[in-house]
C-alpha cells in the first residue's frame, strides 16, 4: 500500500460514501439504506444499495461492492492509490509522500511481485518500440494504421532480437531467475542460461480489470510461427477469468459489450470509437469470461472472424452466452475477414450499421446449420424443420418459446401451427430444456452444498455486522476458525476483533484486501440479504439455525482433517460442546 493506513483510514472517515456516491447515481433513501441504479451493470430497477450505517455499497443484481475507495477505483477505474489522492482532495486531507520503502517491497508477496515484474517487462518493450531495434515494431503498427495514442493507450511495445535483453534490464531492477521465469517471461535452458520467452515480436500487454499488467501476447514479425505467442498461465494470469480490453470496455456506457477474436480486432475498434470492444486471449471463450462480461452488460454482440473457424468459435460462444443468461447477437463482417480489416476498409459508420443489423443468435444458429441441407429436396426440407423444432425445445419459458415459434415459422415459411406441433412433440419425447439459472452474483453457478454454507457463513457476519450487539451472546460458540472460507474468515478474525474492542468498522475491513475481486467478495460477505423476518420468535430462530449451521460445518470440517492438522483435535473437541450446548440454548435477541 502506498500510504500509510491511519492515513487512508482518516480519508475515507472524511468521504462519507452516501455523499460520494451520490455525485454519480442517484439515491433514494429505503428503509435503512439507499438505492439506486447499478452504474456497473444495465438494470431498470434499482438494486444498488448504499449503507451508511456500514459505509459500503454493494448490488444485489450482479455483486458489485465494497467501500468509497473501491466505488471509486471502480466508477473512476482508478488505482487504488489515484482514489486515495482523489478522496483525499475533496476532503481537503494532506497526503504525505507515498510510501515506496524497503519495508514495503519485503511485505510485498508473490502476486504483488510478479504484477511488478510484468509491470516493468511491459514498460521495457514500450521503450524499446521507440528505440532503434524496435522500430521494424514500430513500423508494423503503423503500416496497421495505429495511431501514436492509440499504441500509448494500449502499452504496446517491441521484445528485441537479442534473446536476454529483457531478462538482463529485469535482473538489474533487482528481480530475480525464479521470479522471471515464473511470470512467463524467460525460460532456462542448460545449454544457454536465461533466455527471453518473446523476441522479434511486437507486444500485446495483457491487463486486468484495474489496468494491472497479467501477461503479454506477442505477434511475430513477418511470417514465423506461431503468430501470436501468449504468455503462460501464472498466479496473476488466468486466461479464462480476463478479457483483453475489458479494463477498457465496462467503463464503455455503449449498452452492450462486443467480443472479438484478436488483440488487433480490440484495438482496431476502441481506435475507431468502439470501447466496448474486447477479446478473449488466445484461448476459446469461456463460462468464467461470460460471468464476467455479465457483470457489465447483458448483451453481447459477437464480431468473430467470418472464416469457418470463426463461425464455429461464434456457434461455441452463443451456447456460453446463453448459460450464462446473456442475449447474444452476431455481426456480419462479411465481405471482410474481422473487424480490423473491416474497419481498415467501411469504416466506423460502416460498423455501427452491422452493430445496429447485428442478428439474433438464434437466427443466426438456424441459418448456419441450414447450410447442411438441400432445401429443395422434400426430405431434407422435412428433417431441417425437425432440427429446428428440437432446438425450439430449448427455450424453457413458453412466452418467449412462442415468441420464435412464430418468427421462425414466418422467416421459413412454415405453417406455424405445424411448427408448433412439431416443437409439443419434440417437447414430449425428449422434455423441454431446463430453464437456465440466472445466478445473482457473478460468481456462483448452481447452488450446491458448499454454496450453502458458504452462504450461512455470510449471513451470520452480515447479521452481526447489522446488529452488533448480537456478538456477546455468541461469542462463546464461534471464533474466526469456524468460518472455513478463507477469506472470510480473515474478516471474521478482524471483525471479531474489532467488536470485542467495541470499535466496530466493516468498510475498513474492506481496506486489508487490495485484489479487486476480493474486496468485491468481502462486501458481499458484509450485504447477504437476510430474508424479512418480522417476528422475534422467527428471527430468533433464523439466527440460531445460521449459528448451529455454521458451527456444524466447522465441526465436520476439522473432524475430516484430524489426520493432517494438528490444530484440529482441539477444534473438534470444542466444536462439539458448542454444538451440544447449542442445540440447548435459545438465544434471546432481548
Ligand atoms: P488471428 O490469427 O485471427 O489474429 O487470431 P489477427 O488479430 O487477425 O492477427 P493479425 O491481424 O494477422 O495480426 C486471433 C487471436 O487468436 C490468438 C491471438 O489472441 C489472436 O489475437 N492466436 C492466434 C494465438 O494465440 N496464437 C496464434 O498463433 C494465432
Ligand atoms: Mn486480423
Amino acid at each position: 500500500m502506498y500510504y500509510p493506513e491511519e492515513t487512508v483510514e482518516e480519508v475515507r472517515m472524511k468521504n462519507d460514501i452516501v455523499d460520494v456516491v451520490s455525485g454519480y447515481v442517484r439515491l433514494q433513501k429505503k428503509g435503512s439504506s439507499y438505492f439506486g441504479l447499478c452504474p456497473f451493470h444495465n438494470e431498470k430497477s434499482p438494486s444498488f444499495s448504499v449503507s451508511q450505517s456500514k459505509q459500503m455499497y454493494y448490488c444485489f443484481g450482479c455483486g458489485a461492492g465494497g467501500n468509497v475507495f473501491t466505488f471509486v477505483m471502480n466508477y473512476e477505474n482508478y488505482t487504488f492509490g489515484e482514489a486515495v489522492k482523489m478522496l483525499a482532495d475533496r476532503a481537503g486531507v494532506n497526503l504525505p509522500e507515498p510510501e515506496y520503502t524497503e519495508e514495503m517491497k519485503k511485505r510485498e508477496n508473490h502476486r504483488a511481485r510478479l504484477l511488478m515484474v510484468n509491470k516493468e517487462a511491459a514498460k521495457y518493450f514500450y521503450y524499446q518500440l521507440r528505440r532503434g531495434q524496435g522500430e521494424i515494431g514500430y513500423r508494423y503498427l503503423s503500416g496497421r494504421q495505429l495511431t501514436d495514442e492509440t499504441i500509448k493507450k494500449f502499452g504496446l511495445g517491441f521484445a528485441n532480437k537479442t534473446s536476454d535483453d529483457l531478462t538482463r534490464y529485469l535482473k538489474q531492477q533487482g528481480y530475480d531467475d525464479r521470479l522471471i521465469q515464473e511470470a512467463g517471461l524467460a525460460s532456462f535452458d542448460e545449454r544457454y542460461g536465461m533466455h527471453d520467452k518473446f523476441w522479434n515480436r511486437v507486444m500485446f500487454p495483457i491487463q486486468d480489470l484495474n489496468h494491472r499488467v497479467i501477461g503479454f501476447g506477442g505477434r511475430v514479425m513477418g511470417d514465423g510461427s506461431p503468430k501470436y505467442l501468449n504468455s503462460p498461465e501464472t498466479p496473476v494470469f488466468d486466461k479464462s477469468r480476463n478479457l483483453y480490453g475489458l479494463n477498457f470496455a465496462r467503463t464503455s456506457r455503449a449498452g452492450n459489450i462486443i467480443l472479438c477474436e484478436g488483440y488487433m480486432d480490440v484495438i482496431a475498434m476502441h481506435q475507431a470509437g468502439f470501447s466496448q470492444a474486447a477479446a478473449s486471449l488466445g484461448t476459446a471463450f469461456t463460462a468464467g469470461q461470460a460471468n464476467l462480461l455479465r457483470r457489465y452488460t447483458d448483451q453481447v454482440l459477437l464480431a468473430y472472424d467470418s472464416d469457418g473457424a470463426g463461425v464455429n468459435a461464434a456457434l461455441r460462444a452463443i451456447g456460453i452466452l446463453k448459460e450464462a443468461g446473456l442475449a447474444g447477437k452476431v455481426i456480419n463482417m462479411l465481405p471482410y475477414k474481422d473487424p480490423d480489416e473491416f474497419m481498415k476498409n467501411l469504416g466506423k459508420e460502416a460498423f455501427q450499421e452491422r452493430i445496429d443489423q447485428a442478428e439474433n443468435s438464434f437466427f443466426f444458429e438456424l441459418r448456419i446449420l441450414q447450410r447442411e441441407y438441400h432445401l429443395e429436396d422434400p426430405e431434407e426440407k422435412t428433417r431441417f424443420y425437425r432440427e429446428i423444432a428440437k432446438k425450439l425445445c430449448g427455450f424453457s419459458e413458453e412466452v418467449e418459446r412462442d415468441n420464435y415459434i412464430g418468427a421462425v415459422a414466418q422467416k421459413y415459411g412454415i405453417g406455424y401451427d405445424n411448427l408448433r406441433k412439431l416443437v409439443v412433440s419434440y417437447a414430449a419425447q425428449t422434455g423441454l430444456v431446463k430453464p437456465v439459472e440466472r445466478p445473482r452474483s457473478g460468481v456462483q453457478k448452481k447452488s450446491t452444498p458448499q454454496d450453502h454454507i458458504k452462504k450461512a457463513q455470510r449471513l451470520l457476519i452480515t447479521w452481526l455486522t447489522d446488529e452488533p450487539s448480537l456478538y456477546g451472546k455468541v461469542r462463546k460458540y464461534i471464533t474466526p476458525s469456524d468460518f472455513t472460507e478463507d477469506l472470510y474468515r480473515q474478516i471474521a478474525e478482524k471483525l471479531f476483533e474489532d467488536l470485542e474492542s467495541g470499535q466496530y468498522n466493516p468498510a475498513a475491513i474492506i481496506s486489508l484486501f487490495t485484489d479487486e475481486e476480493e474486496q468485491r467478495e468481502a462486501a458481499e460477505v458484509f450485504n447477504t440479504k437476510l430474508e424479512a423476518l418480522s417476528a422475534k420468535q422467527e428471527r430468533e430462530k433464523a439466527f440460531h439455525d445460521i449459528l448451529y449451521q455454521v458451527k456444524k460445518n466447522s465441526y465436520e470440517y476439522y473432524s475430516g482433517r484430524l489426520g493432517g492438522d494438528v490444530s484440529a483435535l482441539q477444534k473438534v473437541i470444542d466444536g462439539k460442546k458448542a454444538l451440544e450446548e447449542l442445540g440447548k440454548t435459545h438465544i434471546s435477541f432481548d
